[in-house]
């Protein structure tokens, strides 16, 4: 299955979002990564809906959107009509979390489920048939360019393990401090979609950041 790099608008220029939005259309990346923060569920606020909106009105390619907010079912329609491919709302934020699923899914929209890094993947067992994406957070969510927790490679695998034991297809996406220096072994322990963030727009040529870390996650 190929894998896939998922650029973090949460480290775009905002006041050339158009700019930053056509990059990463014209890059080798596969989809948008977008940061929903309600101040709430974590403690920062990133952007709404008026911004997701001009995102979608410019981006070519799939858009993923990570939830950090409480009570996500509230706003589920409100991001399917908005034109998200992915909806992934967290663990933690979600009393039931089947129903949700069930009501990402009759959007029209794959479901996703994010984890906190101390939250185990084993809480997924009995669900991981009905998820099409588990995003696992290797920073605590709520601000880009944190470090990246190594415990996630444990994760990965554990993870991994879980999905193949119920023949299940959910992909696995690692959320925070990616860089050169972790994708591969992200990779290889069975991760298929890395978001990154800071290391992309903050380098200095974010087009070939991508392409680069396109290649060693091909390999
Ligand atoms: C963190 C967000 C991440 C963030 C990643 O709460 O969910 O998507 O943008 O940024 P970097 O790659 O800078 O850690
Ligand atoms: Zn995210």
């Amino acid at each position: 299955m190929s894998k896939r790099i998922a650029p973090s608008i949460l480290a775009a220029d905002f006041a050339n979002l158009q700019r930053d939005v056509e990059m990463v259309n014209s890059s080798d990346a596969d989809w948008f990564h977008i940061d929903i923060m309600d101040g709430v569920f974590v403690p920062n606020i990133s952007f709404g809906m008026p911004v997701l909106r001009d995102i979608v009105k410019h981006a070519t390619k799939t858009i993923d959107t990570h939830l950090m907010i409480v009570d996500p079912d509230r706003y589920v329609k409100t991001f399917a009509d908005l034109g998200c491919d992915y909806l992934t709302v967290h663990y933690e934020a979600c009393t039931h979390l089947h129903r949700t699923l069930q009501l990402i899914k009759s959007h029209g929209m794959k479901a996703g489920v994010a984890l906190n890094p101390h939250t185990s993947v084993h809480l997924l067992t009995d669900t991981i048939q009905d998820i099409d994406m588990v995003c696992l957070m290797s920073v605590n969510p709520g601000f880009g360019g944190q470090s990246f927790i190594e415990n996630t490679y444990d994760k990965v695998t554990q993870l991994k393990k879980i999905i193949e034991a119920k023949g299940a297809e959910t992909l696995i996406e690692i959320d925070g401090g990616v860089t050169d220096k972790n994708a591969k072994q992200l990779i290889d322990a069975g991760a298929d979609v890395l978001v990154a963030g800071s290391y992309v727009f903050k380098s200095e040529n974010p087009t070939q950041t991508i392409a680069g870390l396109k290649k060693i996650i091909e390999k």
